[in-house]
Parts: C-alpha cells; sequence; structure tokens
C-alpha cells in the first residue's frame, strides 16, 4: 500500500540505505542517495515530503547538510539517522530544523511510525502556511478597503462646507474639521478640550447645559446662535446637532454653519421694508399736515395785512405765524424722508454745495469746532438737487456740532468710489447697496460716538436723544430720504468713543 508522499534517504552506507528503503518503499515513493552532495542534486529537480538524512557522511557533514535542505525547499520534513555515538548531533539537528531522530540500528515499526509523522507534520505545515497566506490576503484587502473607507471619511470630514465638531457628553471639543476651525478663527490643537459654550455671546452660554441634556435624551436640535471668533469678531451659526453611540459611550454630532450673511440681508430687507412703511405713513400725514398749515399761514398773513389790529392781536399773530413756520420745516424734513419734496434735478458739484453750506453755518459752529476739508478736485458731477445735499451737509454738520458741545474736529472730505460687491460686507447699514461709481461726501467727527444700540434707528424720523425741544429727530430721516431720492445712500459707521462718520453716496452718471 503506498499511502503517498515521496522519501528520499541520504547514507552513504549502504547497509542502513537499503534496509530504510525496504522497510518504507511499500508505503511511500523513495529514492536514496549516497552523499549529501547528491541528495541536493536531487532537490532541485524533485520534491520530496521527508528526508531521512544520515548525520555522519563524508564530503559535507550531516548538519552542514540539513541548513542547505532547509535553505532549498523549507517545508520538506528531515529525519536524522544516527547511531548512539553521535545523538548529541542528532539534538542539535533539531535546532537546524530536523523534525526528529532515528537511532540506528532501527526497529522496522519505529521507521515507519517516524516517517509517518513527518509525513503528517509536513501536510499540517503545507495546510497552515496556505491557510495563513489566505488570512494574509484577506487581512490586505480589509486593510486596503478601509483605508480607502478611511480616506473617504476623512475627504468628507476635513472639507465639508459646513463645520463639523464631535463634542463628548460635557459638551467638550473632541475633534473637528478645519471649516469649523476656521468658523471659530482658531487652529484645531487650540480648540480639542475646550468647552464649545465658551464661544457663545451673551446669554446662551447658558443654554448649553439644557441642550446637552435633551441631546443626551436622543433629541436632535437645530437651532441658530452666536459665536465669538478668536479675533472678536462675531458669527451667526446655526447648529444642527445630535447624539450618537460610540464605542458604549454617548459622544454628540454637530454640524455649524455660517449664517452671517443670511442673517446680515435678512435685517436689510426688514430694516428697508420698515423705512419703506414709515416712509409711506409719514409722507401722507406730512402732505396733510403741509395744506393745514398752508391754510394758517395763508390767513396769519392775510390779518396781518390789516391795519387796525391792536398790538397784543399783532404780537399774538406773529406767535402764530412763526410756529406755523416752524412746523413747516418739520413738514418739510418729513417729506424729504418721504422723498415727496422737490425733485427737479440738473447737474450739481458736491463741493460747491458744501463751500455754500459751510459759508452759512460756519457762524454757527465756529469757534470751537476746527472744520477741516479734504476735496477732491476732480470729483465729477452729479445729477442732483443742491437744495437736498446742501440741506444734508447742513443736518450732518449741526449734528456733529451738538455732538460735540465742548469743541472738536470735523473733517469734510469727498472722492469717487467704485462699489463692488466684495466691499459692500464691510459697509454697515448699507440696504441695497447697487454696484457702481459713486461721489461720496464724508463728514467725520471727533464726537463722542453712537452707541451700537442706537445705530440702527438713528435714521428713523423722530428717533432723537436729545432732550426736548432740542431735537425732532428729523435730520437724519430727511437726509436717508434724500439720499434714496438721488439713487444714493447714507452710512454711518461709528463706535463709542471713537467718533462718528457719515457717508453720502450719489451715483456718477454713467
Ligand atoms: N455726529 C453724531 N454724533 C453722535 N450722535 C449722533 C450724531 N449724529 C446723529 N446722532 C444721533 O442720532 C440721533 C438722530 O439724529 P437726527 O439728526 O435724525 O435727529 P436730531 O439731531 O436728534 O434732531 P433734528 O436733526 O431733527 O434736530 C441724534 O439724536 C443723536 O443721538
Ligand atoms: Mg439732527
Amino acid at each position: 500500500m503506498n499511502a503517498g508522499g515521496k522519501v528520499l534517504i541520504i547514507d552513504d552506507e549502504i547497509g542502513p540505505r537499503e534496509s530504510l528503503r525496504m522497510i518504507i518503499k511499500d508505503r511511500y515513493a523513495v529514492k536514496t542517495a549516497p552523499n549529501a552532495v547528491e541528495g541536493l542534486k536531487l532537490l532541485s529537480d524533485e520534491e520530496f515530503s521527508v528526508i531521512l538524512l544520515d548525520l555522519r557522511m563524508p564530503h559535507m557533514d550531516g548538519i552542514t547538510a540539513l541548513q542547505e535542505i532547509k535553505k532549498i525547499c523549507p517545508d520538506t520534513e528531515v529525519l536524522i539517522v544516527t547511531a548512539y555515538a553521535s545523538v548529541d548531533t542528532a539534538r542539535k539537528a533539531i535546532q537546524y530544523g530536523a523534525f526528529d531522530y532515528l537511532m540506528k540500528p532501527f526497529d522496522k515499526n519505529d521507521v515507519i511510525k517516524v516517517v509517518e509523522k513527518g509525513m503528517d507534520k509536513r501536510s499540517r505545515t503545507r495546510e497552515l502556511k496556505k491557510e495563513h497566506t489566505e488570512l494574509r490576503e484577506l487581512i490586505d484587502e480589509r486593510t486596503k478597503e478601509l483605508m480607502i473607507t478611511e480616506r473617504m471619511r476623512k475627504e468628507l470630514f476635513e472639507n465639508a462646507n459646513d463645520g463639523i465638531i464631535i463634542m463628548n457628553a460635557d459638551a467638550v471639543i473632541m475633534d473637528l474639521n478645519q471649516r469649523a476651525c476656521e468658523l471659530l478663527g482658531y487652529g484645531k490643537d487650540e480648540l480639542k478640550g475646550e468647552r464649545i459654550s465658551s464661544f457663545e455671546t451673551g446669554e446662551s452660554r447658558y443654554l448649553w447645559k439644557e441642550r446637552v441634556a435633551k441631546l443626551l435624551q436622543g433629541e436632535q436640535l437645530l437651532f441658530e446662535t452666536e459665536h465669538y471668533t478668536k479675533s472678536g469678531s462675531k458669527v451667526f451659526i446655526e447648529i444642527s446637532a445630535r447624539a450618537i453611540e460610540a464605542d458604549g459611550r454617548k459622544i454628540i454630532q454637530s454640524f455649524h454653519r455660517d449664517i452671517t450673511e443670511k442673517k446680515r440681508l435678512q435685517a436689510q430687507l426688514f430694516h428697508s421694508q420698515k423705512m419703506e412703511s414709515i416712509g409711506t405713513l409719514a409722507g401722507g400725514l406730512a402732505h396733510d399736515f403741509n395744506n393745514i398749515l398752508t391754510a394758517i399761514l395763508g390767513h396769519t398773513d392775510m390779518i396781518l395785512a390789516t391795519e387796525e389790529l391792536s398790538e397784543d392781536t399783532m404780537k399774538s399773530l406773529e406767535v402764530i405765524e412763526s410756529s406755523a413756520r416752524h412746523a413747516s420745516q418739520v413738514v418739510a424734513q418729513l417729506l424729504s424722508f418721504a422723498r415727496r419734496g422737490n425733485n427737479e434735478f440738473s447737474p450739481v458739484h458736491i463741493n460747491g454745495i458744501i463751500e455754500n453750506t459751510l459759508s452759512m453755518v460756519s457762524k454757527l459752529v465756529l469757534p470751537r469746532i476746527l472744520i477741516r476739508k479734504n476735496l477732491d478736485d476732480a470729483l465729477p458731477a452729479v445729477a442732483g438737487n443742491a437744495t437736498q445735499i446742501g440741506q444734508v451737509v447742513m443736518n450732518l454738520i449741526i449734528n456733529a456740532k451738538d455732538a460735540m458741545p465742548a469743541g472738536g474736529e470735523i473733517e469734510i472730505s469727498t472722492g469717487v468710489v467704485d462699489i463692488n460687491p466684495a466691499r459692500m460686507g464691510t459697509l454697515q447699514n448699507v440696504p441695497e447697496f447697487r454696484e457702481g461709481k459713486f461721489v461720496f461726501l464724508c463728514i467725520a467727527d471727533t464726537g463722542p460716538g453712537i452707541p451700537e444700540e442706537h445705530l440702527p434707528h438713528i435714521f428713523e424720523p423722530f428717533y432723537t436723544t436729545k432732550e426736548k425741544g432740542k431735537g425732532t429727530g428729523l435730520g437724519l430721516a430727511a437726509s436717508y430720504g434724500i439720499a434714496k431720492n438721488h439713487g444714493g445712500e447714507i452710512t454711518v459707521s461709528s463706535k463709542e468713543g471713537f467718533g462718528t462718520v457719515f457717508t453720502l453716496y450719489i451715483p456718477v452718471p454713467e
């Protein structure tokens, strides 16, 4: 019976070589070699499962032969055949990769058993090797897949348009993407470990406790908030957050979207709609009042023209007349705001209008106030109404003077500016600013500035901080209406303690 597998016997003595061959030839295909050199030669052409190797041979000793065999065919099992005298060397051979040794003289059954053992070992090793290779291939494949998934995840995470922040259950930042860093203006390492609430403005920093509690209960949240950036500016953020479970603990995943621009546009729209509706109301009112005042003034004049009036009546009539004239001025400002004034336009030179207005008001503002001019000589003419523009200059200079009762400086400058979309975001209070070329007229003062909370209201009619009887709150409203009437804008930039700058923009005709 041939059990399969090939055996090579290498022995220089014919006796043991042949007896071994006789013992195993019925079970396995057997070849023999009279020395190691011959045996090694055979190995280059044929594959043997087991080699029986004599330890002591001329030309090449058994240990060297064993090492050579293992180099050529590492899977072949080598069985050392030895006499009792070399049993130590045989043991050493095992360290070099032989699987067992056989002592001369042999017992037939021992030989068969040990050769079988070698055969078994070899087939197990082969199987193991095969499994190992398959496993390695599988691991390689999975690693590659994982690398691709990881790269994709990183790509999605890092290059997302929204900021993504991963927080622990205490709302402490664990990880975040590039966009989230940009939104806050910090580097990644500066943000890791920080509490998200520390970037909130105002009261909303105290809301995170409640938000986290809701998130951990499984609620998904969508809300708007405002964050401070590293530079101290504020950014409006829309946050969409939820808690997810990872490695048995809950973490918060939160998406942050910059909505500053959206908010700005909303505010602009709201502001211009509000001004529009107040304008309609004020315009209607002023129009009716104008008619009433015309009647009062007309009749007062008529009575004043008659001769037989007592002195007291005369005085009363004069008070009526001057009050009615004052009321007319208020109505005129209101009409300017409502853009119902005189709409006759002709080419006008802003520098000339400034000089004219200054000659009228200089007595009023001097001596405590220094007026500096920085007028652009090459200013193009614009289509406008000189009286209305003069009124704006007057209103702005008087406001600046009123803001500096103890004195200060007013700088008046003019120039031409190209408004492009990139600049629009930087201009404050600029609803619906059109693109194009504008002549600007800038009036800057060194007064106390306007508190931030007043800024959104100063162009509204009757908004005044001056005491009763001092201001009607119509100067800026009228200026606003006039700017609009000219297809232009009026903007303000002011910081408490740093003065105020008003700029009137009038489009340059193409
Ligand atoms: N240059 C300035 N510096 C500081 N605050 C200003 C300045 N200009 C305007 N303001 C503020 O804006 C408010 C509105 O100005 P506006 O000219 O419309 O009204 P007013 O000056 O109060 O009254 P009126 O102009 O009708 O006499 C002022 O009351 C003041 O609080
Ligand atoms: Mg005023």
